[in-house]
């Protein structure tokens, strides 16, 4: 799997002298917020300080990290002589910290290193520490980053950004919102029901997905119970990473390429974007050459209305009305789609032009 995880409750504290294996001085990538309220900070530096590994912080992941994010992280990591990446966050800190990685020892912007590119120089190690349970991000060679000039998310993909250690400790989503673990959640469920649907899924990803989606199924309803429980979000850490391992192997189809579109305009949470989408999408895909495989999957969840309302009964948004979309933007929104799914479409059996975007935005509206 190229990454290796520890998953323990405590963990943070237990593994972090284990930094030293990979560097010096690390640069701490991280969101402005949830870490430093939570406490996380100290209890991550204080074991950094004990350790005598040094560290400079750069709290400059954006929720919805772009270029600008990536760049200024490198520069500080060049001008502080950083050699490790430790990456303590959602998704973006995650997708920051590996980016960064790559353009601190080649230079240049991230935006030249988009797609799947082999690298002059390696880039520096990166370590993660999630605290969302939706990502994935700390086991893939994936890294997503806003790029501004065309209202899309690219990608940054190659071996050598799999972080090389990333420790999952459940008791960092204690104090995890509800919301967000549900919306994180739906992103690794969106994760898992993509890669299954990929061209390159074979049997080991499919099972990391199945059962990724069989955890989420059982265990995301119980957010709702006050209060939601660290077994619960325990085993939603778990399934977002087993959705990680199917992921890498295969990437995603196109609903993360269309969600990107309600990202951008909308401000819509990039798991609760996924999750508005993937009933629409599924319905249209059991129509156009994927029956086999939803026949599959829906043995998991039931039809696409069922699925539908899965969704609402977890207090998400279900139809693009629902979040402010008016009728008129869906042309808007299709013509997106095309260069969000431009990676994607690699991955689907059937390709999908403008006029079908158009179709499933308008059922989804
Ligand atoms: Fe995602």
């Amino acid at each position: 799997m190229g990454a290796k995880v520890y998953f323990e409750r405590g963990g943070i504290e237990k593994y972090i002298p284990e930094i030293k294996k990979y560097g010096k001085k690390v640069l701490i990538v991280s969101g402005k917020s949830f870490i430093f309220k939570s406490g996380l900070f100290e209890k991550i530096t204080g074991t950094l300080s004990k350790e005598g590994i040094k560290y400079i912080s750069y709290p400059g992941a954006n929720p919805e990290p772009d270029t600008e994010n990536v760049d200024k992280g490198a520069e500080l990591c060049i001008k502080e002589g950083c050699d490790c990446i430790l990456a303590v966050g959602g998704g973006s800190a995650i997708d920051v910290g590996k980016a960064i990685a790559v353009v601190a020892t080649n230079g240049g912007s991230v935006k030249d290193y988009f797609g799947e590119v082999q690298y002059k120089n390696e880039p520096l190690p990166v370590i993660v520490i999630p605290t969302t349970c939706g990502t994935g991000s700390e086991v893939t060679r994936f890294a997503v980053i806003v790029d501004r000039s065309q209202n899309t998310k690219k990608t940054v993909s190659s071996e050598k950004i799999i972080p090389k250690l990333s420790i999952l400790d459940a008791e960092v989503l204690a104090t995890l919102p509800v919301h967000l673990v549900v919306a994180t959640g739906m992103d690794a469920f969106s994760h898992a029901a993509e890669s299954y649907l990929a061209k390159r899924a074979d049997f080991i990803s499919k099972m990391f997905a199945r059962e990724s989606l069989k955890i989420i199924l059982e265990f995301i309803p119980q957010t709702k119970t006050e209060p939601c429980s660290l077994d619960a979000r325990e085993k939603l850490l778990l399934a977002s990473l087993i959705a990680g391992f199917a992921l890498n192997r295969t990437g995603t189809i196109i609903v993360h390429g269309m969600g990107y579109a309600l990202t951008i305009l909308y401000n819509t949470h990039h798991g609760t974007a996924n999750a508005l989408l993937l009933p629409y999408v599924f319905e249209y895909l059991k129509r156009n050459g994927y029956e086999e495989e939803m026949t599959e999957l829906e043995l998991m969840w039931g039809d696409t209305e069922r699925l539908n309302n899965f969704v609402k009964r977890l207090g998400l948004p279900s139809r693009l009305r629902d979040i402010g979309v008016g009728k008129d933007k869906i042309e808007k929104l299709a013509e997106l789609a095309v260069v969000g799914t431009q990676r994607s479409m690699k991955n689907m059996k059937i390709q999908i032009g403008r006029d079908d975007f158009k179709k499933i935005f308008e059922s989804a509206w």
